[in-house]
Formats: structure tokens, C-alpha cells, sequence
């Protein structure tokens, strides 16, 4: 079995430090990412730099990153602005954000829900036309900071319409980290309906210490393609309460431990996760990360190298 691990600590990592990184420096982290076996990667946003500092320049910042055939990039866009600015980007891949709930997507992006939902489908629609992927998020799909519990029934609604807008891929995000197994799996079976497993993906912040086995529930459901965050880097500025996405580090050894082929050895993942320490100024590490780095250690130890 193979799964894909789409890291996005370049962009739900760093929109929400305290230090914005340079151009230069979010460069950096993403070319370490790609060095440690990473093909798929969000490297940022194309939003107003009033609202999300941390994400200026991500404009300059695409047409520097290295571009192997095998890598696919992606960039999130709140409307069509940003849709425009992506593409001039040569981005790859366009993100788009549905939060499910009329008052997140009025505190994200000030628009309300039916408004937001328009301008997803417009630019879901666009992108088919031009030829330009464009995968739709159904963010705070099982509870939204601000409104509380979400009928699972509305997250399948969006998800339909996104599909048949002709979203390349349907990503069904826990943005604040509040989801369990048991209502992942209500939700995702919801979704199944109307949406294949190939085309789902699904997006999970570790708030409640649940993220792997919220992951592990999704897999059990058909889903093949998570995002991740290395060293669990994140949170939401827009989203009380959220902590970091789940570690890149910590699914890569929970999936390979199973057998399951994401292409990235867990142990390459170390020298990133400090890498990323050293850039952000912030201590990282997913839940694996001291076991992790020990074994790092003796490896080095073994090959006299440095790993
Ligand atoms: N990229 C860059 N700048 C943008 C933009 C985009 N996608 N969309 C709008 N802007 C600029 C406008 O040109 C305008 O610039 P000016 O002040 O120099 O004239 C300014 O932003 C305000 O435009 P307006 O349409 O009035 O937007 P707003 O103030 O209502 O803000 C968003 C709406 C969507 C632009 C803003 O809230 C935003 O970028 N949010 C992103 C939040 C985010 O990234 N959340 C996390 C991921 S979901
Ligand atoms: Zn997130």
C-alpha cells in the first residue's frame, strides 16, 4: 500500500510563528524538506500580506524552488486574486478554502459561507478550464472554534459541490484538532458518497494528542494521502486554541512501522526537523521525535558520517 504525505509546515507551519521567515529562509526549509524525500509539499500562500505577514513574498518564493518532475507544489488562494497570483506563479497546484461554517470563513477570509462557497466553485471551475488543478479544503469539517459541533451532513453537501465543480481533490480538515476516530469515520463515510477515496485526502492538527489515530480511522476508510507538518510546526491564527498539525515525523514512522510505503525514511526527517527549529527559533518534535533522534544518533555513530 502507498500513501502520499503532503507537507505543509512551509505554509499552516509558518503562517502562525512569531518570527516570519525570509524568502531566503522559507527556501531553505522547503529545499531540506524535498532533500529528506518530501514530493509533495504546500509551500505557501498567495493571500493579503496585511492579514498573514508570514506568508509575503510567496510569489518571489515559487519560482526559486527546486523542480524536479517528481515534485508537486501546491499554494493556498482565500479568492480569486490570489488564484490569479498563483498561477502567474507557475504554483502547480492551486488550494482553495471552504470552512463549513458561516462565521469561519467571515473571521479567515470576510466573506460568509454561501459568498466564500461561490468563490471556491468559480475558481475550482476556472481551473478546469485552464488547465490548472485546483483541490478544495472543507476546513473545520468537525467542529468550528467559533460555532461549535458540525452536522456531518454539511461537510458531504460541500464536498459534493466541490467535486463536481471538478476539484482535483477534496481535503477534509480538522483545523482546530478536535476530531476523534469515531467521528471521522462518521464524517468521511458521508463524504464517500459522493466523493471517490482517491480523490479525498485529509488534514489533521494533534490539539488532542488524536491526530495518528485519526489518521489510522481515515486509512480504514479508503483515504491514501494525508497532510503533515514537520515537527508538528503550525497552529491557526484564525482558529483559537489550535496547536500544530500532525508531525510529519511522527506519520512517516507510524505508516513505514506498518509496512506502508510513503517513500520518506523516517530517520531523514531528523536532520529537517532541527533545520526547521534553527529557522523558526521554535523547539519542534512530534511525538516520536526523542526516540527518533536517538536512533539517528547511533546510525551516525554507525557510519561515522553525521547520518
Ligand atoms: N493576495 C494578496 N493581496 C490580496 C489578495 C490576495 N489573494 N486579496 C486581496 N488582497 C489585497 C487587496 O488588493 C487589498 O489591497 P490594498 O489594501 O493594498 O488595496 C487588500 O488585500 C484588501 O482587499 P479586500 O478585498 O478588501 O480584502 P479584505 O481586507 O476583506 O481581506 C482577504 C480579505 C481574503 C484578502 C484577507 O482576509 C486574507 O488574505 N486572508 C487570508 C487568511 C488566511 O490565509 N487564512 C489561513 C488559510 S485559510
Ligand atoms: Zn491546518
Amino acid at each position: 500500500m502507498k500513501v502520499r504525505i503532503n507537507e505543509v509546515g512551509p505554509r499552516d507551519g509558518l503562517q502562525s510563528q512569531g518570527k516570519t521567515l525570509s524568502v531566503a529562509d522559507r527556501l531553505k526549509m522547503i529545499e531540506a524538506l524535498v532533500g529528506a524525500g518530501i514530493r509533495s509539499i504546500e509551500a505557501g500562500s498567495f493571500v493579503s500580506p496585511k492579514a498573514v505577514p508570514q506568508m509575503a513574498g510567496t510569489a518571489e518564493l515559487f519560482p526559486q524552488l527546486p523542480k524536479p518532475d517528481f515534485i508537486r507544489y501546491s499554494g493556498l488562494v482565500p479568492n480569486m486574486k490570489g488564484y490569479e497570483l498563483a498561477t502567474q506563479a507557475d504554483v502547480g497546484v492551486v488550494n482553495v478554502v471552504l470552512s463549513v461554517t458561516e462565521t469561519m470563513n467571515q473571521k479567515n477570509i470576510r466573506m460568509g459561507l454561501d459568498e466564500t462557497a461561490r468563490v471556491c466553485a468559480d475558481i475550482v471551475e476556472r481551473g478546469h478550464r485552464e488547465g490548472t488543478q485546483v483541490q478544495a479544503y472543507l476546513a473545520v469539517a468537525f467542529e468550528c472554534p467559533f460555532e461549535g459541533a458540525v452536522s456531518s451532513d454539511v461537510v458531504s453537501r460541500f464536498g459534493r459541490q466541490m467535486n463536481e465543480a471538478g476539484a482535483s481533490k477534496i481535503i477534509v480538515a480538522d483545523t482546530i484538532g478536535a476530531a476523534n476516530p469515531a467521528q471521522v469515520r462518521r464524517v468521511l463515510d458521508g463524504v464517500l458518497a459522493f466523493v471517490p477515496s482517491d480523490k479525498l485526502s485529509c488534514h489533521f492538527h494533534d490539539t488532542r494528542g488524536m491526530a495518528l489515530a485519526n489518521i489510522l480511522a481515515s486509512l480504514d476508510c479508503g483515504v491514501r494521502e494525508f497532510d503533515t507538518s514537520i515537527g508538528g510546526l503550525g497552529g491557526c491564527p484564525f482558529s483559537p486554541g489550535a496547536t500544530g498539525n500532525v508531525a510529519t515525523e511522527d506519520v512517516v514512522l507510524m505508516l513505514d512501522s506498518m509496512g506502508i510505503d510513503t517513500g520518506i525514511k523516517p530517520l531523514d526527517l531528523v536532520p529537517v526537523v532541527r533545520e526547521t527549529e534553527v529557522l523558526t527559533d521554535v523547539r519542534l518534535g512530534g511525538k516520536s521525535f526523542r526516540w527518533l533522534s536517538q536512533q539517528f544518533e547511533k546510525q551516525a555513530g554507525v557510519t561515522g558520517n553525521g547520518g
